[in-house]
């Protein structure tokens, strides 16, 4: 399986590539072919809703990473979302990745792919990551993917939090089993 891991944080080792790397880890072992971006590294530009793309009919106007992140997308049958918990949501890094989505919307959309999403946040209670599994969820809905998993590792505001939990063990095992 082509799979694609999209990180988010500006933190190289932080606690969501943690994550990231255990699911990597996992995911090479079990023989599949990973692609990993680290938008936090990237130069993203915000879409500008200009339509020039048509929403999939033409290429982006801009000139940026996504073009080199667009033809593993597209031929990934399993994307990866990293992401820390900003203010309740997905990082700004990550939402500019996924607002430039639209230039190849309708590719993207109903292309059977698979989707998992790994959050790290520094409160210790799942309400708080309420918000961002329900985003990633409409989401997936929306483009007609399937949910592969979600890990959601909440108490983890610091490396040295996510070493001592069992959340990057968690992380190999979905790899493994993706
Ligand atoms: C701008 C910003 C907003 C944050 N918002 C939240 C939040 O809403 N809830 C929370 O529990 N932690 C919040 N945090 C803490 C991070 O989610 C937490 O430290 C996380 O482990 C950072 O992940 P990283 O190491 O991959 O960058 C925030 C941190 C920053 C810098």
């Amino acid at each position: 399986m082509k799979i694609t891991v999209i990180t988010s944080s500006p933190h190289r080792k932080g606690t969501s590539a943690l994550l990231a790397d255990e699911l990597i880890r996992g995911a090479q072992e079990a023989g599949h072919d990973v692609f990993r971006f680290d938008a936090g590294f990237e130069q993203v530009k915000p879409c500008l809703g200009c339509d020039r793309c048509g929403a999939g009919t033409a290429k982006c106007v801009q000139e940026d990473s996504m073009e080199k992140l667009n033809p593993h997308l597209l031929e990934s049958d399993l994307v990866v979302f990293a992401t820390p918990l900003y203010y309740y949501g997905i990082s700004a890094q990550l939402k500019l990745v996924i607002d430039r989505f639209y230039a190849n919307n309708s590719r993207l959309m109903g292309s059977g792919k698979k989707a998992v999403l790994l959050a790290t946040c520094a409160d210790g209670t799942d309400e708080s990551m309420k918000d961002i599994v329900a985003h990633y969820r409409t989401i997936v809905r929306y483009l007609k993917w399937e949910d592969a998993g979600v890990i959601t590792a909440t108490g983890c505001g610091a490396r040295e939090d996510i070493e001592k939990s069992d959340f990057p063990a968690q992380a190999y095992n979905m790899g493994r089993a993706l």
